[in-house]
């Protein structure tokens, strides 16, 4: 096989054949087709798409790249979730203990942040002692014994998606629901769980910034994880607005706990039971009710296990930062706007989110506010506290965040679950 050849057909427009697919993604993951001809080929399928029995050909391909793992040893239902990604979005953290402690195990792959989007290992990472790492054996013995496990994903999980996500990281070829849905899903599919509910953002803080993009990217989703035999939902949620009270790395573990601990801003604690119940039906245990889980302490529970088990310390303090500059409400009314997309740049600026890879975070870093979407505000009221280790980032943050702050009394919040994909 010739990789001009592959190349050809996709720029004309043809359906790749399964042999060609095969062969490119193993060439590629093993150094027989350079960047320069791969890069040609994502270009080409950002322009032409995939078919629907390509684009699972292609996927099944990055997953055999690697290892599908067997989780069938643990006797009981598994269940994951993945978010495309937000501002605040922290619903990882109550999730994954609240779903064990409902008798379905979860096995939480998850990454770090890049650019204004927050990433669930660096928001652990702020928790005294916790680690990321945890081997093949402790991972399944976590799983038996706990229920749960948030860590990162080892180099067997899909390794042509990390090569072929860094080539399009650089090659103007992300943008491509295509490349995201196989790229996502090859992840998520590998991790071997039942059943798997994905939370698909839409609005200024999301991915995709336009519902319509959104719905496609999710019904992409839920083809390829029904096609390899995984139970998948989807739910696209809203991102115009930052999910909670806080976006950063310790002040989203602290707003975490609190909704383990039975309270927490309403739109967490919504959309924390919202894909929790998905989850459990996915898992066959609709029978469940998570919200008893939340409320007598079992989710709770799982949680300080789990932090444990990774040799965090639940009960240790969190770091604070040195700097908090107050922001107040410019106007009385109804907070009508809280742009997610900025709040998650200042954020970032503030020294919470990374711009390369290889940046270290700060773990006390990050926004908190008093008021969401929807709420009466007074002019002048303490609204956001910009949290930082430096003094000198603070007038960048605050540039981040010029218009994103509106109070009136027209305008109508959107609903956090947008709709339902199955
Ligand atoms: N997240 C992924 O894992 N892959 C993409 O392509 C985009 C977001």
């Amino acid at each position: 096989m010739d990789a001009i050849d592959v190349i050809r057909a996709k720029r004309d427009g043809a359906q790749l054949t399964p042999e060609q697919i095969r062969w490119v993604i193993g060439a590629y993951t093993d150094g027989r087709v350079p960047d320069e001809q791969m890069s040609a080929l994502l270009m080409a399928v950002f322009f032409n798409g995939m078919a629907g029995e390509e684009l699972a050909v292609w996927t099944q391909a990055m997953i055999d790249s690697g290892e599908r793992k067997d989780l069938s040893s643990l006797g009981r239902p598994t269940a994951d979730k993945h978010s495309t990604g937000g501002v605040g979005d922290k619903i990882t953290l109550p999730l994954a203990p609240l779903v064990a402690a409902c008798g379905v195990a979860v096995p939480q792959l998850s990454g770090r942040g890049l650019g204004h989007t927050g990433g669930t290992l660096d928001k652990l990472e702020s928790i005294p002692g916790w680690r990321a790492d945890v081997h093949e054996g402790a991972y399944l013995a976590q799983l038996r014994d706990v229920g749960a496990v948030i860590c990162a994903a080892g180099s067997d999980l899909a390794p042509a998606d990390k090569l072929l996500y860094a080539l399009r990281d650089v090659t103007g070829t992300v943008e491509s629901i295509p490349l995201i849905a196989s790229s996502i899903m090859s992840k998520k599919i590998a991790e071997g769980a039942d059943a798997l509910v994905l939370d698909v953002k839409t609005g200024s803080g999301a991915f995709m910034k336009s519902a319509d993009d959104a719905r496609t990217l999710a019904r992409t989703m839920v083809g390829l994880g029904e096609a390899a035999g995984v139970r998948t939902v989807a739910l696209v949620t809203a991102m115009d607005r930052p999910l909670g009270r806080a976006a950063g790395n310790a002040v989203e573990v602290a707003e975490s706990v609190e909704v383990l601990a039975g309270g927490g801003p309403a739109d967490v604690v919504e959309l924390t039971l919202a894909l929790a119940r998905e989850m459990l039906a996915g898992a066959g245990r609709s029978d469940v009710d998570p919200a008893d889980a939340l409320r007598d302490g079992r989710a709770m529970d799982v949680w300080r296990r789990m932090i444990a088990a990774q040799g965090g310390d639940p009960d240790a303090p969190l770091p604070r930062p040195a700097e908090t500059h107050v922001v107040t409400a410019p106007a009385g009314g109804t907070l009508t706007r809280l742009d997610a997309y900025a709040l998650g740049v200042a954020a970032w600026r503030l020294g919470a989110g990374r711009a390369r890879k290889e940046d270290p975070v700060s773990a006390a870093a990050g926004i908190t506010w008093t008021a969401g979407v929807g709420e009466r505000v007074t002019a002048g009221q303490p609204l956001l506290a910009l949290r930082t280790d430096d003094a000198a980032r603070i007038p960048r943050a605050l540039e981040a965040l010029e218009g994103a702050i509106g109070v009136d009394t027209d305008d109508r919040p959107l609903p956090l679950v947008l709709e339902r994909i199955t």
